[in-house]
């Protein structure tokens, strides 16, 4: 192909150079080296003559991004969930959405897993008590916290990364796992999961552990709030690795003060970066800054995903992992 022909794309924030050298290889591509976010008018401004953008969850892509950059096609995801995508607006506006499913589900349910017994064995807590020089004797019952094994896993979302931790904690842990699902699993997969599907009050009254690995909309903004947090066991742990805004954080820090819950691990927080003051000042909380899927190897694969959908996109008009095909205005 003649170089002046190639489709211009835009990698909106740093990427791997290893990746990007492979992108130049089928693009004439604009990099963001700085890695500074871009305001929606520095994305539209960056997009004129785009026709490709790979993103990741720090850019809105919706009606008014995409009325002001006609010639944009395809933008693909370097994360599974992509509520960051007005996707109706992008299938109105015929721009095919990607993500990366699957390549992070082991790593991510690790992650939560880690952030259970974090969470559960008050690790970040006892840490900082001995960083702070306070650890002068041994008790019996310092920092004495939850069992994992043989207790109850409740999770909320039951896709490819929930049911990854559904065997790890039955398989592994012996824990009796409940779950609540928009839909309910097939029977030979709950079997095999040993899983047992459960109403929501149901969950948040027999969980020991709540997982949440549900993707955030509209219908799951505030899933888990004031009267939900209300309905769990005083002895419970809240763990979220899904999306911030599923939990309202306000709430959680009340309940964690007043130990109406007895411990939170959060990865992921409303309105992140920035993280609700209150949660910063309660101890009974582990806090992780949005890197479930982080080993180098995943993130590694999550970023050759997103470049071989836009690769394939432009070589014979079909990406690997779509999320909106077929609803394509025009297609
Ligand atoms: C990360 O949060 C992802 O959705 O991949």
């Amino acid at each position: 192909m003649n170089i002046s022909q190639r489709p211009a794309i835009l990698i909106a924030r740093a990427v791997f150079p290893e990746v990007v050298e492979r992108l130049r290889e089928h693009f004439e591509v604009e990099t963001n080296d700085l890695d500074a976010p871009f305001t929606p008018a520095e994305l539209v401004e960056r997009l004129q003559g785009k026709a490709g953008m790979m993103t990741t969850g720090s850019e809105r892509i919706d009606a008014a991004l995409l009325a002001g950059c006609p010639q944009l096609r395809i933008v693909a995801n370097i994360a599974v969930g992509y509520n960051n995508f007005d996707v109706a607006a992008m299938s109105a506006a015929g721009v095919l959405a990607t993500n990366t499913p699957d390549v992070l589900t082991e790593t991510t349910a690790d992650f939560g897993f880690a952030l259970l017994m974090a969470t559960a064995r008050r690790m970040a807590e006892s840490e900082r008590f001995l960083r702070d020089g306070l650890w002068n004797r041994w008790a019996l019952d310092m920092f004495a916290g939850a069992e994992v094994h043989g207790s109850t896993l409740g999770i909320l979302g039951m896709g490819r990364i929930g049911q990854a931790i559904a065997r790890r904690a039955a398989l592994g842990f012996g824990m009796p796992v409940i779950y609540h699902n928009r839909s309910r699993l097939d029977p030979q997969t709950e079997a095999d999961l040993r899983a047992r599907y459960v109403s929501k009050a149901e969950l948040l009254a027999q969980a020991d552990h709540l997982m949440l690995v549900l993707p955030y909309s509209a219908e799951s903004h505030h899933a888990i709030g004031a009267a939900e947090l209300a309905c769990m066991k005083p002895s419970a742990t809240l763990i979220n690795i899904a999306r911030g805004g599923i939990v309202d954080d306000g709430a959680l820090a009340s309940a964690l003060r007043e130990r109406r819950i007895a411990a939170a691990g959060l990865d992921v927080f409303e309105g992140e970066p920035g993280v609700h003051p209150d949660l910063l000042t309660v101890p009974n909380v582990v806090l992780t800054p949005h890197i479930a899927s982080a080993t180098l190897k995943t993130r590694r694969a999550m970023a050759d995903l997103a470049a071989d959908n836009l690769i394939a996109f432009f070589a014979r008009g079909e990406a690997l992992t779509p999320v909106n095909a077929g609803q394509l205005a025009g297609g």
